[in-house]
């Protein structure tokens, strides 16, 4: 049994105050400034808990998501760690293949996934003991059986989801409670959020992921941050 299993009886207040006994800056928050991670940041901020934060700006991302990461530094008055692409090897990429060569082929499109946003995050976990993530199970049929922890055996960590069981509803009424900033593409059609060029609006009645990577089919449709 996972030695955090008691977690999942916890509210998230509670949950984010036990890992921050237990593990101290070796536990990490990942955000993409999403209506859930903002969430997360806004308890580990407020209760000034030890747990790092931090973002992978993959280069792409939408002006309103960078404009979101300032406002939230404004708020809170913290830092947020950013990771940026190996500069080395997005350069080859871009010299060999071009700026938009994630919309040719499915291995473009991962190849672009993987320097902006997997190797970054190899480098954010190294030597982490804890690493919280904002998914949901509601997201997608990939997350259906998301569990709120488990042991990540490839990354010899422990991943924490404590969102995991929540609506959509109820994390825009914890948004509205603790007046929590979000980015205002939530309120454009844009229910999950990544780089500007792989993600649009989606129309109603549409899957949550619907408008990320939407030329893919459904099967394809995960980066490779969460295997
Ligand atoms: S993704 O795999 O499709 O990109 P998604 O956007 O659903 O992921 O976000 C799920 C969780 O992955 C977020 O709550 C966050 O913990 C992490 N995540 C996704 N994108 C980023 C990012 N750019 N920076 C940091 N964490 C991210
Ligand atoms: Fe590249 Fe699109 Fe993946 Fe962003 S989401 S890293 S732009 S392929």
């Amino acid at each position: 049994m996972s030695e955090l299993k008691h977690i999942e009886q916890l509210n998230l207040v509670d949950l984010l105050k036990e890992i921050a006994g237990k593990y101290g800056v070796n536990a990490v928050f990942s955000t993409s400034l999403s209506w859930e991670d903002q969430i997360i940041t806004h308890h580990i901020f407020s209760l000034n808990l030890p747990i790092r934060i931090f973002t992978l700006d993959t280069g792409r991302l939408f002006p309103e998501t960078y404009s979101l990461l300032n406002s939230t530094r404004e708020r809170y008055h913290k830092e947020i760690e950013v990771y940026f692409p190996n500069h080395v090897n997005l350069q080859e990429m871009l010299t060999q293949k071009g700026p938009i060569s994630f919309y040719e082929t499915i291995e473009n499109r991962k190849e672009c996934c993987f320097l902006r946003k997997v190797e970054p995050l190899n480098r954010a976990l190294e030597g982490v003991d804890c690493w919280i993530t904002g998914l949901r199970s509601e997201h997608s049929e990939n997350r259906k059986e998301l569990p709120i922890s488990e042991w990540d055996e490839q990354r010899k960590l422990y991943k924490v989801n404590p969102l995991s069981n929540w609506t959509l509803t109820e994390v825009k009424k914890e948004i509205e409670k603790y007046n929590i900033p979000y980015n205002v593409l939530h309120d454009k059609g844009f229910v999950s959020i990544g780089c500007q060029p792989c993600t649009r609006a989606i129309k109603e009645g549409e899957d949550f992921r619907a408008g990320r990577w939407w030329w893919e089919s459904n099967d394809k449709k995960e980066c490779g941050l969460h295997n």
